[in-house]
């Protein structure tokens, strides 16, 4: 498993800001050209305008110049594995291959590995639309 990847999902968490759900997240996305882009979630006081997590980090992932996600961790509460949601998983989808990991981890490591695939099963993306 990738250490270093989710103990950037983890500093990350810290820099989260949720000051309306106080539910902080971090994540972080390994690039396949093997760098790391970090992200958190940042809420707003209009409650829709707020963004995931991994959100950030592909955000940031892009404007890096990455191009594709090799894996990514994201990291929630210790001992709770944090799930990436829907319309996050359509984003890590949009980037990502079926067997890449979706790494859930904590501040201790990994907690469950997943894959987008298993995640997200019989997925729509870019393919479609060629
Ligand atoms: N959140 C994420 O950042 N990623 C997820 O995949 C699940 C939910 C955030 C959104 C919101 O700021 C807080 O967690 C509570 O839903």
């Amino acid at each position: 498993m990738d250490q270093e990847l989710m103990e950037a999902a983890a500093e990350m968490r810290a820099r989260a800001y949720a000051p309306y759900s106080k539910f902080q997240v971090g994540a972080a996305l390994r690039d396949t050209d093997g760098r790391i882009h970090r992200g958190c979630n940042v809420e707003n006081a209009a409650y829709p305008q707020g963004q995931c997590a991994e959100a950030t980090a592909i955000g940031a992932m892009v404007a890096a110049g990455g191009q594709a996600i090799a894996a990514i961790a994201i990291s929630g509460p210790d001992g709770a594995p944090c799930a990436p949601c829907g319309g996050c998983r359509q984003r890590i989808r949009e980037f990502a291959a079926p067997d890449t990991p979706v790494l859930l981890c904590d501040s201790s490591g990994l907690l469950e590995a997943h894959t987008l695939e298993s995640l997200l099963p019989a997925s729509f993306g870019p393919e479609n639309l060629r």
